[in-house]
């Protein structure tokens, strides 16, 4: 396990490469906001006597059998990433990007909005953002209407009046979230802007995350490939520590979010600002 010093000296010297800091967070960055990963008993959505699992929910084929349900667990969500406020990591990020601007750049696979309500200008949403909706099939995004109450009690299903907000140029909406049954696009997601990002990084930072989906280790793999450091954040070991490991290029932090960002978005606006 790797220390600030170390973090430090290794920050200073790719600082003076050319190319951003490319930030890559997870749900783990939100987890000292009080938002769950839903991955544990806290996840389960019962419709009717079934228990469905978030992986059975976040579907396209869900939404086209039971798209009420969808929508119920999606506002569900969305009340408790609106009751959840950015924390000290948040805050550590905005400050970041003010004092080094276009030499940051941000990738999260967070759907809570809370880079956002932060501050933060440079994020590619990957995965979408829970507070947005966009036709079926469309890729035009909006805000989710403030008719539609932003605290949803779990279970609460739509009314006709609600349901008749979540349409976009008089055809039926649905969540903007990547569901686990379709794939990502640069139009909506970003895709190749992040990837991008990857090949032109100086460095790499992620925080908060399994390694459970493809796009992050894309780019974990880049810039692996390319010789780009990491520097890992995360209580437990991830795929990416494990690559850090083999590599040999970068750093594993063991430990929270807000044990480690705060300290090290100050070490890298020394170092980063022009
Ligand atoms: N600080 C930093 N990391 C933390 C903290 C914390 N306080 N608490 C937990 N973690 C770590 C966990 O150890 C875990 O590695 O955050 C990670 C959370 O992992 P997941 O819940 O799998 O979240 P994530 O990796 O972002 O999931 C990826 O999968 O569910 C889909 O699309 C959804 O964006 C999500 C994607």
């Amino acid at each position: 396990m790797s220390t600030l010093p170390a973090a430090t000296a290794l920050i200073a010297e790719r600082a003076k490469e050319a190319g951003p800091v490319l930030w890559l967070t997870g749900a783990g960055i939100s987890a000292e906001s009080g938002i769950p990963t839903f991955r544990g008993e806290e996840g389960y959505w019962k419709v009717g006597s079934k228990n469905y699992r978030p992986q059975d929910m976040a579907t396209s084929a869900a939404f086209s059998v039971m798209p009420d349900e969808v929508w119920s667990w999606y506002l569900y969500r969305r009340g408790v990433c609106r009751g959840a406020e950015p924390n000290a990591a948040h805050r550590a990020l905005v400050d970041l990007e003010q004092a080094i601007g276009d030499r940051f750049q941000l990738v999260t696979q967070n759907v809570d909005g809370l880079h956002q309500r932060a501050g933060t200008e440079r994020v590619f949403a990957i995965h979408g953002n829970i507070d947005q909706m966009r036709p079926v099939g469309g890729v035009e995004c909006v805000a989710i209407p403030e008719g539609v109450p932003t605290q949803w009690p779990r279970g609460r299903t739509l009314t006709d009046a609600e349901r008749a907000l979540l349409e976009v140029g008089g055809r039926p909406a649905r969540p903007h979230v990547l569901w686990f049954d379709e794939c990502y696009d640069e139009e909506r997601f970003r895709f190749e802007s992040s990837l991008r990002a990857a090949a032109s990084a100086s460095l790499l930072v992620v925080v908060g995350t399994t390694g459970a989906t493809n796009l992050p280790m894309q780019i974990g793999m880049l810039c692996a490939k390319r010789g780009t450091p990491s520097i890992v954040v995360n209580p437990e070991p991830n795929p990416f520590s494990e690559m850090v490991e083999h590599t040999g290029a970068g750093l594993f932090l063991e430990g929270t979010a807000g044990e480690w960002v705060p300290a090290l978005c100050e070490a890298m606006a020394d170092a980063y600002r022009a």
